[in-house]
């Protein structure tokens, strides 16, 4: 199974996930999040990569940070909102948070011009962003002009390989360069949060819907490639290996390690063993460490970003929620009378028959008025599971969810356009405009 940004997939089994590209299960740590967000509790949110560390920093008030970016090629819809949220949830956890507008990608992959990237990028995604409670504390960025990124993106394409590129993205001796050069600007975005004008290194969360992971591994392949140390634990001490450090680099981190306490430093050629650093937490230590000493050379000691995986939504059409089909999704600008006639419009999991529905009860699990319900109208655990329990016993007909959820996303779309006019107030607050 090949996972593809850029065409039309669908994704039916999401275990597949996890055996085949390493995605971890999010159920496990789930129960380690307070008060987690809907979409967590509900298991939209279904898979992670590394995302402990984020736990963990958020837990003890350490640095960390959630990143995402969006091309500015349409309109946003509620796949759209989805990023938005988890990224403003986040942030209100505690994170450092930054949103790419990705007008490098949609100008070179989708020949938007820059004058458009440029209003859509305000118009549809910021204006909204702000809107569901994005905070003047983040950071908002257009990446064509964001030149510590465009110089990072450019490091970046020194450790990135053309066969690497091909095999992920198909790409062949017909590819534009600059489509290129817009996938190392991907991943100087997901990167950008760890650089030392932001900081430094620190876990970051990369929420994402399932088909971005590419952009995900290839990332943390090369947030690996650029280190210069690997630390490891062996047996029952770490050790430090310098990958591609010379000898004179070497000696300087041992005698670091020793400024730090250390006193049994073992220097070997390609590597130092800490042999006073034993239990769990030492390799930790003498990670963080590490880090920084990479950076005070000069290197970047980036971790690798940690990334959230959530469901897709069914078109109302049913199929999949594409943007460049109108009436399979709701857009968070479009006329919310017009939202809901899409609405009432929807595929449900309704019988063939009101007689035959009574009998057998609906189908929830294939039903998108539901699925609009437990993505996005109710925060009500207990009003979903009785919708449920009353569809599959027959009880409920289509009318009365159909009515509910087209009265509500009338509602949601009336609040969020009115929010979104005072957010264009507050640009300036935001840096722009
Ligand atoms: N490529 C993403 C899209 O197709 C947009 C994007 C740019 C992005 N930079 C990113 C996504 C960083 C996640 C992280 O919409």
């Amino acid at each position: 199974m090949k996972l593809d940004p850029w065409g039309a997939v669908s994704i039916d089994d999401y275990s597949k996930l996890f055996d085949e590209f390493g995605i971890s299960s999010f159920e496990e740590i789930l129960p380690q999040i307070d008060d987690p967000h809907p979409y967590m509790k509900r298991h939209i949110i279904f898979g992670h990569r590394d995302y402990q560390h984020v736990l963990d920093a958020m837990k003890s008030r350490k640095p960390f940070g959630v990143m995402s970016g969006f091309m500015p090629s349409g309109k946003v819809h509620l796949g759209g909102k989805m990023v938005m949220d988890e990224i403003i949830w986040h942030q209100k956890h505690g994170a450092d948070a930054f949103v790419a507008i990705a007008d490098m990608e949609a100008h070179s992959v989708r020949g938007i011009s820059w004058e458009k990237c440029q209003k859509m990028g305000i118009e549809e995604y910021i204006l909204s962003l702000i809107a569901l409670g994005f905070e003047p504390s983040g950071h908002i960025y257009f990446q064509s002009k964001n030149y510590p990124l465009r110089d990072l993106g450019f490091e970046l394409a020194i450790a990135g390989r053309f066969s690497e590129l091909s095999a992920i993205y198909g790409f062949s001796g017909e590819t534009n360069v600059a489509h290129m050069v817009s996938v190392m600007m991907q991943s100087a975005d997901i990167l950008n949060p760890q650089i030392e004008a932001n900081g430094g290194p620190k876990p970051v969360v990369i929420p994402v819907g399932s088909d971005q992971d590419a952009h995900i591994r290839l990332t943390r392949d090369l947030a690996y490639r650029m280190r210069k140390f690997l630390v490891e634990k062996r047996g029952d001490y770490v050790s430090v290996r310098g990958k591609a450090a010379g000898s004179d680099l070497i000696e300087s981190a041992a005698i670091y390690l020793e400024e730090f306490g250390y006193q049994k430093v073992k220097r070997y050629e390609e590597h130092i063993d800490v042999r006073d650093a034993t239990g769990p937490q030492e390799v930790l230590r003498v990670e963080e460490l590490m880090r920084g000493f990479e950076v005070s050379r000069g290197g970047y000691g980036f971790m690798p970003p940690a990334s959230l995986y959530h469901r897709f939504m069914t078109g109302l059409t049913g199929g999949k929620m594409s943007s460049s089909k109108p009436e399979s999704h709701i857009a968070l600008t479009e006329d919310p009378k017009e939202a809901a006639k899409k609405v009432m419009k929807a595929v449900t999991g309704g019988r063939q028959s009101l007689a035959e529905q009574k009998k057998l009860g609906g189908e929830p699990e294939k039903c998108t008025i539901y699925e609009l319900m437990l993505f996005h109208l109710s925060d009500d655990d207990q009003e979903l599971q009785e919708t449920l329990e009353e569809c599959k016993s027959g009880k409920r007909m289509c009318g009365t969810c159909k009515k509910l959820a087209a009265e509500r996303i009338k509602l949601f779309l009336e609040e969020h356009q009115r929010e979104r006019e005072i957010a264009r107030e507050r640009l300036p607050e935001f840096g722009l405009g």
